[in-house]
C-alpha cells in the first residue's frame, strides 16, 4: 500500500519555512528549505514489516541547476538524489528511489550537501509491498 506524508505535517521537519506561495502543492503547503547545506526535510514513516520500499518525492525546482540531496534513512546515507529543474517553482515533479525500511517507525531525511539547498519538497509517498 501507499501512504502519503506531507512535508508540512508533524512529525515531519523542515529546516526552513512551510510556504504556500507556489501553486500546485498537495495539502496546505510545501517545505522551502533554507538554501544551505544541511537544511533538510525529514519524514517519519511507518512500515508494518521490514523490507524494500519505494519512495516518491514530489518536488519543484524553478532553477535550471540540479539540486542534490543525500537520502538518509534512519541516520545512514543510502544514496544521493538529484532534483532537476522542473521549469518553474509551480511545476512539480516526482523523484523515485528504492530503499530498505525497518519494521515500525523510520526517519527519511533529504539532506542537501551544498549551499544551493533543497528543491521545494511537497510530500513523500511511501509504497510497501
Ligand atoms: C525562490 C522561491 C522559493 C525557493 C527559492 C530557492 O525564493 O520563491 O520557493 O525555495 O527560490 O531558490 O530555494
Ligand atoms: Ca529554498
Amino acid at each position: 500500500s501507499t501512504t502519503r506524508y506531507e512535508a508540512e505535517t508533524s512529525p515531519a521537519v523542515c529546516t526552513g519555512t512551510i510556504d504556500a506561495n507556489w501553486s500546485g502543492y498537495s495539502g496546505s503547503g510545501f517545505c522551502n528549505g533554507d538554501n544551505a547545506a544541511g537544511a533538510y526535510a525529514q519524514f517519519t514513516v511507518n512500515a508494518s514489516t521490514a523490507g524494500t520500499a519505494t519512495v516518491s518525492v514530489r518536488f519543484a525546482n524553478g532553477t535550471t541547476t540540479d539540486r542534490h540531496a543525500d537520502l538518509v534513512v534512519n541516520g545512514s546515507t543510502v544514496q544521493t538524489v538529484s532534483f532537476p529543474g522542473t521549469g518553474a517553482w509551480s511545476t512539480w515533479g516526482i523523484k523515485t528511489a528504492t530503499i530498505s525500511l525497518a519494521a515500525g517507525s523510520n526517519t527519511i531525511r533529504l539532506n542537501p550537501t551544498t549551499t544551493g539547498g533543497l528543491a521545494n519538497i511537497d510530500y513523500l509517498d511511501v509504497t510497501t509491498p
